[in-house]
């Protein structure tokens, strides 16, 4: 059935300040119009991040009484790492609060100056944490992406012949990881198709590189998919079975939703 509302009811509201636009200027000249030192009480409408910005359900409200708050060992975490693993298959599972938290510790740790990190492309943060370690971070778009009127089902897909030409003139060598953003967010929300993660992995798996998700908005990309009653992949819990075959043939994945 086609609705019309939200099909759910807010139930706490927390006030908002506005401000003038000359206050708006002056907090911006004291803060050095570095974002991060503004006060977020003098911010209407927050952009930094949407990670768990969002209101929480009643369900999610009540696991929370069933968090368990133990320094190690807590059940709450195991809990969260059983569900990972089935939905990923990956065995290792580390958690961060943000996706850019995932971001620093995988960059510092894989790449290093003069290497290449080739995306469909990188979201804003994942570029700023590959830039810091010295990296280059390439976007690798379709070339029909950049056509805002041209309307396609997967919009947000990686160019895979720009990425086999990437690697033959950088050398694989100099390539520590190729990144797929699910969905595409800087390329406008876009969707990304299976069949071009799987394309994009076997020119991976060709170079011997390791192929990674960025799934922060995997969930969002696999709801976008166009329904298809052939595709075994939709039966049963779509999203989750999208989001699981999305994840499984990968090396890793930086935080889905
Ligand atoms: C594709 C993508 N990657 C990374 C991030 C960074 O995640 P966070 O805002 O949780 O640090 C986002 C956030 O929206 C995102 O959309």
């Amino acid at each position: 059935m086609k609705t019309i509302i939200e099909p759910f009811r807010i139930k706490s509201v927390e006030p908002l300040r506005y401000t003038t636009r000359e206050q708006r200027e002056r907090l911006l000249e004291e803060a050095g119009f570095n974002l991060f030192q503004i006060p977020a009480s003098d911010i209407l409408i927050d952009l930094l991040t949407d990670s768990g910005t969002s209101a929480m359900s009643t369900a999610q409200w009540a696991a929370m009484m069933r968090g368990d708050e133990s320094y190690a060992g807590s059940e709450s975490f195991y809990r969260m790492e059983r569900v990972a693993r089935d939905l990923t298959g990956f065995r290792h599972i580390i958690p961060t609060h943000q996706g850019r938290a995932a971001e620093r510790i995988l960059f510092q740790v894989m790449c290093r100056p003069g290497h290449v990190v080739p995306s469909n492309t990188h979201f804003d943060t994942t570029r700023a944490n590959i830039e810091f370690t010295g990296a280059r971070a390439v976007d690798l778009p379709l070339p029909e992406a950049a056509d805002t009127q041209l309307r396609l089902d997967f919009k947000g897909n990686m160019d895979v012949e720009a990425l086999e030409q990437m690697i033959r003139t950088e050398g694989a060598a100099r390539i520590p990881l190729i990144m797929i953003t699910v969905t595409n967010n800087s390329g406008g929300g876009q969707p990304v198709s299976m069949a071009n993660i799987e394309l994009a992995k076997q020119v991976a798996s060709r170079h011997g590189i390791p192929l990674y998700l960025d799934a922060c908005r995997g969930r969002a990309s696999a709801f976008k998919c166009p329904s298809t009653a052939a595709n075994p992949a939709r039966r049963g819990n779509p999203v989750w079975n999208l989001a699981c075959s999305m994840a499984k043939p990968r090396e890793a994945a930086t935080p889905a939703e």
